[in-house]
């Protein structure tokens, strides 16, 4: 890991208005409690990073959020809405305004790059004419610098291409709130980088709110505005990258003991 960059802690937050406000959530599989009360408030124009070891629940989080996972106990407020209370229609509709990128990027591998980010076009706004649609699809590729990839298959990219396709088709649906899962597992640390700083650029550019899902530091020290440590289910610490550098609390100094 390099030192060379600060920290991204000068990231303005525009306002103090919480976009994501969780408080309590409790998810537990069989008796193996994952999230064990967690909070986490997110503000609009914030790059709120939660660092967990593997299997510390992470994605689990992120599922509650979004609703593929029903949480057992808490709240979920997204945009003002109670998530938990939200009904099919209602449900669709805020999901529309989260985009998600998976951990694995979940492009569809019989379908072109293009066909790829028509999909949730198609689902979402059938009523967008084709041409419009395909402007839509060559901005979004031009966005990630993958202009010349529209016509190729998934099994054609490599893994820093398919991760810039899986950002392109998140942003497509031009999300207020993204959540990203693992942004750069699997990525050598060059590639990571750029996919961060792709991530920073398109963030300020689409004026998006989000919450990183990571146990890389370097996503921390380059992209968050604010670390949470989940631990045990809960929300064990929190602080900027730098904060949380000095910390003396044993389970933050862990994550770092390894720089
Ligand atoms: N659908 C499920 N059924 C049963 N257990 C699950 C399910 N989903 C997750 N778990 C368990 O919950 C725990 C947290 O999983 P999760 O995928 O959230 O970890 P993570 O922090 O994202 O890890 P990684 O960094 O490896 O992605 C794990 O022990 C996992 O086995
Ligand atoms: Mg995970």
């Amino acid at each position: 890991m390099e030192h060379a960059t600060e920290s991204r802690t000068d990231i303005a937050v525009e306002q103090e208005e919480v976009v994501v406000r969780i408080r309590g959530l409790c998810k537990a599989f069989g008796s193996h409690e994952v999230l064990r009360g967690f909070d986490l408030d997110l503000l609009r124009g914030e790059n709120l990073m939660v660092l967990g070891k593997s299997g510390s629940g992470k994605s689990v989080l992120i599922k509650c959020i979004i609703g593929l996972l029903r949480p057992d106990a808490g709240h979920i407020d997204v945009l003002g809405q109670d998530m938990l209370a939200l009904r099919h229609d209602a449900l669709d509709r805020m999901r529309m305004r989260i985009g998600f990128l998976f951990q694995s990027n979940a492009l569809y591998d019989s379908m072109t790059v293009r066909q790829n980010l028509e999909f949730p076009m198609r689902r979402h706004w059938s009523v967008m004419d084709a041409n419009e649609r395909k402007a839509r699809i060559m901005k979004a590729l031009e966005d990630v610098g993958l202009a010349h990839t529209a016509d190729l298959m998934p099994s054609e990219l490599s893994g820093g291409m398919a991760k810039r396709v899986g950002l392109a088709r998140t942003l497509i649906m031009r999300p207020e709130i993204v959540l990203y899962d693992e942004p750069t597992t699997g990525l050598d640390p060059i590639t990571g980088r750029e996919i961060v700083e792709l991530i920073l650029q398109l963030q300020r550019q689409y004026n998006t709110s989000s919450i990183l899902i990571s146990h890389d530091l370097n996503v921390a020290k380059l992209a968050a505005n604010r670390v949470v440590v989940l631990h045990e289910g809960r929300a064990h610490a929190q602080g900027t990258y730098d904060e949380l550098l000095r910390a003396k609390d044993p389970v933050v100094r862990r994550f770092f003991m390894a720089l």
